[in-house]
């Protein structure tokens, strides 16, 4: 049975609009809690407009469920993961100009780089999850470089429009998870995921967790969070 992390980034999003207090990050991650949420996810990205290091440490100290940091392989996050020792890292790539994460980590490309990460986190305890998109050689290059787990990318998938395109990103998710399962590595999804579209992913068998955030918390505006996790995790597990 898969679980769900819930992305909070976005809390952090609707506070830093006024660079206030409120909503503050950490009741997110105790409401979520209190949800039957597995984990919490956080992207502490470089220009830090959502997420503050404030919020994954306070985190990290008051949650008692898995917290999963999502971040650029730059040697500043890097170093901030091994003093923080979060439970996972999800490696993403990373560019300021995007609205959300776009593409997926070109682990072929960063062969080296991400052995090398890998090496590290491990050395704490940390487990490495890496965002690629649902292709096999992406996929080999992750169990190479010696990740826990991948992270398949939903995002083509939540963007089709044509039940053709459905169909076929559909297709991909499940050759890329079974691509992963084989290869020994654990596989999460994520990314555009919403209440109207998650339940074919979820139908798939063999996923670890599901990351959701923007689709959650923009209905914990009307619902709360609380009801809007618990009602996420109903359909993923219906
Ligand atoms: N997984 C990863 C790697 C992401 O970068 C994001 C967005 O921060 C998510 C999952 C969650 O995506 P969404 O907010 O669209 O649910």
């Amino acid at each position: 049975m898969a679980n769900l992390n819930v992305n909070i980034d976005h809390v952090a999003t609707v506070r830093q609009a006024r660079l206030t207090v409120e909503p503050d990050p950490v009741w997110a991650a105790v409401e979520c809690e209190l949800a039957g949420a597995k984990g919490i996810t956080m992207h502490l990205r470089e220009d830090r407009r959502h997420i503050q290091e404030r919020d994954v440490e306070l985190v990290r100290k008051v949650s008692k469920i898995m917290l999963n940091l999502e971040m650029g392989m730059t040697e500043e996050m890097v170093n901030y993961a091994l003093k923080l020792v979060p439970d996972m890292v999800t490696l993403v790539p990373e560019k300021r100009a995007e609205l959300t994460t776009e593409g997926g980590l070109d682990c072929i490309k960063l062969e080296k780089t991400l052995k090398t990460v890998v090496a590290k986190m491990h050395k704490k305890g940390i487990e490495v999850s890496a965002f690629i998109i649902a292709d096999p050689n992406q996929i080999a290059a992750c169990a190479q470089a010696g990740c826990d787990a991948i992270e398949l990318h939903t995002g083509p998938y939540a963007n089709a429009r044509t039940k053709k395109e459905i169909i076929t990103r559909l297709d991909e998710l499940e050759t890329g998870l079974e691509c992963g399962l084989n290869a020994g590595m654990v596989v999460h999804a994520g990314h555009g995921l919403t209440y109207r579209n998650v339940e074919p992913v979820a139908d798939m068998t063999g996923f670890c967790d599901f990351n959701i955030g923007h689709g959650i918390i923009s209905r914990s505006i009307f619902t709360g969070l609380r009801s809007a996790t618990k009602e996420m995790i109903e359909l993923i597990r219906r």
